[in-house]
């Protein structure tokens, strides 16, 4: 049980203020987590926002049985929201891109302030709808678009306004990277993995957001954009999925002393900045190795604070609701010192976004893990060797695991030194015409995560 507020906390809660008013479209898993977390959370929110917080009107198709929505109006139509005059702000928890992006619009011209979880959205229509909210007066706030429940907007926006961002690399898909731990934990393929994620409701019916990398893709946009004050640009990103990985990968790359996890990756350098999504080799004394199951978690390196992790529940009911009810006590402390639209949306004042180049992936230098199955005869291991030197890439270790008995052909696993992508293209496409090599060339980059 909460303890009650003292009479002075209640009077800083704004008891004789007038509330604000919420009203909330979709009532699914996150839309019922925020009734649950206004709910339970009731007091400490309003001494925090000093104005007290209430659900006034709710948009739902769905049934809500056994959720008690005390007073609040409900409708079938969630346009009714958008155009009730008692709103304050709209809460977009119904996804998609299409009726999502006319609602908040609508929200929008009638100078509400709108709360979303919409990734997709964000990622993909935010610089419209920023500007629309800028020409309104009002905000677009969407702390729980990016990693559930973890305040990482906030702390890019906010808490790290000092800094210049020279990188930042997160494990921001959940789905995937239960996946990922599963293989290497227990040693499952990954199809059966994934069975196992949707079994226990991780994975979506459908999950290709999740293991294409196109989830973390929209959500690596939007931390571009607050890192590197660049407008969103989805289609920029580089998105490479898990859905060719292999457990002997997993396997090996232990061997090597690194995890594979699936990393969504920007970075600014002198030219430009490379926005990424791929499974990645880490160095297994690393925090992001050890962040397992379905946890996120982004590690953010700026020019003064240095390096700075951010860890915690990427998905779920009241841990994306935590991140709902943030914006919206954010919102009240606003509307209550009359001065909304203090921090631009994406961190950088409008006029200051820059157009920076994004790195093409041929430019991108990393170090590379590389798998073959190559013919166990005298000289290829110099043939390989020397088509790697020839185009200037060193190799840092190298396996050759012994044939099984019978075979004639072996595992060959290199791990070279940074190189330019380009360069391991051109490499894999001559390695590829050896007869002595048979099958598809496993491919997978390498990050230090040290600078
Ligand atoms: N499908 C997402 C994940 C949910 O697995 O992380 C939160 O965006």
């Amino acid at each position: 049980m909460d303890k009650p507020l003292s009479s002075q906390s209640a009077d800083e809660a704004g008891a004789n203020l007038k509330p604000v008013n919420i009203g909330i479209c979709g009532l699914g898993t996150v839309g019922r987590g925020t009734f649950e977390v206004l709910r339970r959370n009731a007091q400490v929110v309003a001494a925090r926002a000093r104005l007290s917080l209430q659900v006034t009107h709710v948009g739902t198709r769905r049934e809500h049985a056994g959720l008690d929505l005390g007073a609040s109006r409900v409708s079938r139509d969630i346009f009714e929201v958008a155009r009730d005059p008692g709103v304050d702000i709209l809460v977009e928890l119904i996804g998609g891109t299409t009726v999502a992006r006319e609602l908040i619009e609508q929200a929008i011209r009638a100078g509400k302030h709108v709360v979303t979880a919409n990734k997709a959205l964000i990622a993909e229509f935010g610089n419209e709808l920023f500007a629309l909210a800028d020409a309104h007066g009002v905000e677009v706030r969407f702390e729980a678009a990016v990693a559930g429940g973890i305040p990482i907007i906030k702390a890019l926006r906010e808490g790290l306004a000092g800094n210049r961002i020279e990188w930042l690399a997160g494990i921001i898909n959940g789905t995937g990277n239960y996946i990922l731990t599963e293989m290497r934990d227990r040693g499952r393929e990954f199809s059966e993995a994934l069975a196992e994620a949707q079994t226990l409701g991780y994975a979506e019916a459908d999950p290709t957001f999740d293991i294409e990398g196109i989830d973390a893709a929209h959500k690596l946009v939007i931390l571009a954009a607050l890192a590197f004050g660049i407008p969103l640009q989805f289609e920029a990103v580089y998105t490479e999925g898990i859905t060719h990985l292999k457990t002997q990968d997993v396997e090996y790359a232990r061997e090597l002393g690194y995890i594979i996890k699936h990393l969504g990756i920007a970075k600014q350098n002198g030219a430009g900045v490379e926005l990424r999504v791929h499974p990645t080799l880490i160095p297994d004394h690393r925090l992001l190795a050890d962040v397992d199951g379905v946890q996120n978690a982004i590690l953010v390196e700026g020019n003064a604070v240095g390096p700075t992790l951010y860890y915690g529940a990427g998905a779920g009911a009241e841990p994306t609701a935590s991140a709902v009810v943030a914006d919206l006590v954010d919102l009240a402390r606003d509307m209550r010192a009359g001065r909304a639209c203090r921090v631009p949306a994406l961190g950088f004042a409008p006029e200051c976004v820059r157009s920076l180049p994004i790195v093409p992936m041929e430019q991108v230098i990393t170090p590379w893990y590389l798998r073959m199955e190559v013919e166990d005869r005298t000289g290829v291991l110099s043939t390989v060797a020397s088509l790697f030197s020839e185009r200037g890439i060193s190799i840092e270790a190298l396996i050759q695991k012994a044939p099984a008995p019978g075979e004639t052909r072996v595992q060959l696993i290199v791990l070279t030194n940074p190189a330019l992508q380009g360069s391991v293209d051109s490499a894999v496409a001559a390695l590829g015409a050896l007869d002595a090599i048979h099958g598809t060339i496993t491919r997978i980059r390498v990050e230090a995560l040290d600078g």
